[in-house]
C-alpha cells in the first residue's frame, strides 16, 4: 500500500522539501512534485527525489500541442515516473503527448479529468470526468486524475487497467481545504483507485510519518 501512497510536496523550497522526504522516506513510496517546489527548485530537486523514491511531477500541462509535446520530453529526459496534462487541452494536444511520452517507457501519462476542486455537481462532474477518461484512454494516455468518486465509472467505462489517481484524500475530522469531492483512504482503495494523493493532512501533520502511516492503515484496513 505503501507503493500506491504520493505525497504531495507543497512546500516552498528544498530545504524544507528535503527535510520532509527524509522523515518519510520509509513510509511512501511516491513523492509528488508540484507547481509551488517546481517553481521554485525545478529539475536539481526532481533529479535528487529521484535517487530514492518514484516522482510524479504534476504540472498539469495544457498549452499548444506542440510546446504540450516539448515539455512532455522534458519531463521524460528528467527520469520521472509519471507526468500529467489536462484532458481539456482536446485530443490534439493529448496526441502530441502520448507520441513524445512513447519515447520513455518507464513514465506513465496522466490526465486530469476535472479538478477536486472544482464546483461542478458530483453528478455532472462524473459525466465529465468518464468523457475526458475515454478520450484519454483511446488516445493513448496510461491513465487520468479524478475524484475517488469517479473512480468506479471510469475503471467500468475504460477498463481495469486504466490507471486512476486520487487527490481529495480525507479522514477523520481533517478540514477539506479547498478540495470539494472528497473521500478517506479506505473507501479510496475500495473503489479501485489505483494511487492516492495526499498533501496537507500528511505535510501539515504534527508528525508526518504518523500522518502517512494511518493513512496506509487505512488503505489496508478492508483487505
Ligand atoms: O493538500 P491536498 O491533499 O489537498 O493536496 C492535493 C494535491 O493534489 C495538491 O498538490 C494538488 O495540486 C493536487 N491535485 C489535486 N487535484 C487534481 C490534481 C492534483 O488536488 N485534480
Amino acid at each position: 500500500m505503501r507503493q500506491r501512497l504520493m505525497v504531495a510536496l507543497d512546500m516552498p523550497d528544498a530545504a524544507q522539501a528535503l527535510h520532509m522526504r527524509n522523515q518519510l522516506a520509509e513510509h511512501v513510496g511516491w513523492f509528488k512534485v508540484g507547481l509551488r517546489l517546481f517553481v521554485a527548485e525545478g529539475a536539481p530537486l526532481v533529479k535528487e527525489l529521484l535517487t530514492s523514491h518514484k516522482v510524479f511531477l504534476d504540472l498539469k500541462f495544457h498549452d499548444i500541442p506542440n510546446t504540450v509535446a516539448q515539455a512532455i520530453e522534458s519531463a521524460g529526459a528528467l527520469g520521472v515516473q509519471m507526468v500529467n496534462v489536462h484532458a481539456a487541452g482536446g485530443s490534439e494536444m493529448l496526441k502530441r503527448a502520448v507520441d513524445a511520452a512513447s519515447a520513455f517507457p518507464d513514465m506513465q501519462l496522466i490526465a486530469v479529468t476535472v479538478l477536486t476542486s472544482d464546483s461542478m455537481p458530483a453528478e455532472q462532474a462524473k459525466v465529465v470526468a468518464v468523457e475526458r477518461a475515454l478520450l484519454a484512454r483511446d488516445t493513448g494516455l496510461h491513465g487520468v486524475v479524478c475524484s475517488v468518486h469517479e473512480v468506479a465509472s471510469i475503471k467500468k467505462a475504460c477498463g481495469n487497467h486504466f490507471v486512476t489517481v486520487t487527490p481529495g484524500i480525507r479522514w477523520g475530522s481533517q478540514d477539506i481545504q479547498d478540495q470539494k469531492r472528497v473521500a478517506d483512504p479506505a473507501l479510496a482503495v475500495q473503489q479501485g483507485a489505483d494511487y492516492l494523493v495526499v498533501g496537507r493532512p500528511i505535510i501539515q501533520a504534527a508528525v508526518p510519518a504518523d500522518a502517512a502511516d494511518e493513512a496506509v492503515s487505512m488503505m489496508s484496513a478492508r483487505f
